[in-house]
């Protein structure tokens, strides 16, 4: 195979950046509750559906919760965050992002959103991306959190191809995890200290392209851009 067959998108963090008004969401619901919490811990919460970010967040403060009264923190914490992010516009697109996606279409490779946010189509409605993507699988249709690949074996099948056929775009550790146990290739997008396991890592969109695709798929050596 030269190509893959599809690019599935991971949305916070790739597609665009919603990852500070998470942080500053969450920091608010950890002040609450009184637990230490920072942009650092915030990276083990990327990609962690919303409950399990509260569970996780009480559990750095040894704190024991009722699932109503979690329940109850991540529909306040989901308050703050659309609140924020429901003032964005297309100007809020990562870079890279749209050229990718029309190159991709160009040349016949499919495209879809891989996300845990419930919130997805809300974000992708705002910056005007709603009517883009083939196949959208978010956080109202799947049970398992990443890293479990449950959103992305469902993408794959839906676009009707093998998770083989897939490459996924990913920005958080629990992701390219996902990506990794569902058998794609993973393109981390980030930091490639904490994206270690994926099988390239670039800094953004721009750093992406048809060749960068075949070179990723043909195993040639590939530069960490
Ligand atoms: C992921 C984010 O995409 O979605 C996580 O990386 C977030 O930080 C998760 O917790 C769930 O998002 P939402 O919008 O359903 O609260
Ligand atoms: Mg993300």
């Amino acid at each position: 195979m030269i190509l893959p067959k599809a690019c599935i998108f991971d949305l916070d963090g790739v597609i665009v950046d919603t990852v500070p008004a998470h942080y500053t969401a969450w920091k608010a619901m950890a002040d609450e509750v009184g637990v230490p919490f920072d942009e650092e811990e915030n990276e083990n919460l990327k990609g962690v559906s919303r409950f399990d970010s509260m569970k996780h967040i009480l559990s750095l403060g040894g704190i024991e919760k009722t699932n109503e009264e979690i329940l109850a923190y991540t529909e306040r914490k989901n308050e703050i965050y659309v609140e924020i992010i429901s003032s964005m516009t297309p100007a809020d697109i990562l870079p890279g992002v749209v050229e990718f996606i029309d190159k991709l279409k160009a040349n016949g490779i499919g495209i879809a959103i891989g996300s845990a946010s419930k919130n997805t189509p809300t974000i992708l409605k705002c910056v005007g991306l709603d009517k883009v993507f083939e196949v959208i699988v978010d956080g109202n249709q799947i049970t398992k959190s990443k890293p479990n690949p449950e959103v992305f074996l469902k993408g794959a099948e839906q676009l009707g191809f093998l998770p083989q056929d897939c490459v996924v775009l990913e920005d958080a550790m629990s992701g390219v995890k996902a990506a990794k146990a569902g058998g794609m290739k993973c393109i981390g997008v980030g930091d490639p200290i904490v994206l270690s396991e994926a099988d390239v890592v670039i800094s953004d969109l721009t750093k992406v392209d048809i060749d960068f695709l075949k070179a990723l798929y043909s195993n040639e050596e590939l530069h960490q851009a």
